[in-house]
């Protein structure tokens, strides 16, 4: 089936973020804030992204407009009655993921693909909630997603074929290289990087370097473009200690769960970048080691 009107529910980072890829591909987008009230903080957060796209030279004003011509905002859920694709990309909780499934059977048509753009959570378990269950997926995108190529199809427990391939060929029309994943927890990227990250905070506790010299090692031993700090920062420790969490939840290995120091750093609300303050301190040019964390946190 060809996907031409995409809902997207929830304006985060992502939720933007792919409601910009979608557009930038000449879809029409429907972007819902999933909490009521007005949508101008969203708007004015795409506008702001693209916009910096023109200051550096890498798209021109008329692309820009038209990008932002494509998507309408709304808090009105209804509005993507008429989608051929709806991306859920709201908070992530299962209780609430399952309700907002369980509303998207009654408002969109039969054959809308319904998928959920989570990190680590059970596809599988939103499309029990659902009647017809063979057009539900998953679609992860990685951040920032205009810039990051891949997108994981989540190919939950009934998930048709069909689907899986409509999605495929749609992914690859919008600029993404996906790859194909069966719904187990933390799918691929999120199941070894969530480690990654736990063991780089573990060798912070132990001693072994310091934030910026851990960070250092494996963007220049491993050629990775951001450290695990700089990564844990970039994805929200909020966001971190959940994929932990959940990967935890499911193979119950010590291993996975969540390393003190990220506990602590989230119970004081120091969230990494969007807070300004987690393993670096982002009040600084160029930002410095969280100067909390320059003594034993245990
Ligand atoms: N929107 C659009 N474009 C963006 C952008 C954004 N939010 N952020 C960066 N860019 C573009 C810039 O415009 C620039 O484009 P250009 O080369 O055409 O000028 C390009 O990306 C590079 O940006 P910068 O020069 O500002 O910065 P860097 O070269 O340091 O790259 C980065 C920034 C792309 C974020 C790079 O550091 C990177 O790839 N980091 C790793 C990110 C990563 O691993 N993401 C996955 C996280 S896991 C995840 O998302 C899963 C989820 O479930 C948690």
């Amino acid at each position: 089936m060809a996907i031409n009107n995409v809902g997207i529910i929830g304006c985060g980072t992502m939720g933007l973020g792919i409601a910009h890829v979608c557009a930038q591909a000449g879809r029409q987008v429907v972007a819902v804030k999933a909490t009521p009230g007005s949508t101008d903080k969203a708007q004015a957060t795409l506008d702001k992204g693209l916009a910096r796209i023109v200051d550096r030279g890498k798209m021109d004003a008329a692309e820009k407009d038209a990008i932002m011509g494509r998507v309408t905002f709304t808090d009105n859920e209804s509005a993507v009655a008429d989608c051929d694709l709806v991306i859920e990309s709201i908070i992530e909780d299962i209780a609430t993921k399952k309700e907002l499934f369980r509303r998207l059977e009654g408002i969109c048509r039969e054959d809308t693909m319904l998928t959920s753009n989570t990190s680590t959570l059970s596809v599988t378990a939103m499309m029990a909630v659902c009647n017809k269950r063979d057009r539900i997926a998953g679609l992860h995108f990685f951040n920032p997603a205009p810039v990051m190529k891949l997108v994981e199809i989540i190919h939950a427990f009934e998930t048709s074929e069909k689907v899986i391939q409509d999605l495929n060929t749609f992914c690859k029309e919008i600029g993404k290289d996906p790859v194909i994943v069966q719904d187990t927890t933390g799918f691929i990227v999120n199941r070894l990087l969530t480690p990654y990250m736990l063991n780089a905070i573990r060798m912070l506790e132990r001693g072994t370097g310091t934030i910026e010299g851990i960070d250092h090692a494996m963007m220049a031993g491993a050629g990775h473009p951001m450290g695990p700090f700089q990564l844990a920062d970039y994805i929200g420790l909020d966001v971190v200690e959940a994929m932990s969490m959940n990967i935890f939840m499911d193979v119950r290995h010590e291993h996975h769960a969540p390393p003190h120091t990220l506990n602590r750093l989230v119970q004081l609300g120091y969230l990494g970048r969007k807070t300004g303050k987690g393993f670096y301190d982002y009040s600084q040019r160029p930002p410095v080691q969280n100067p909390l964390l320059s003594r034993p946190v245990v």
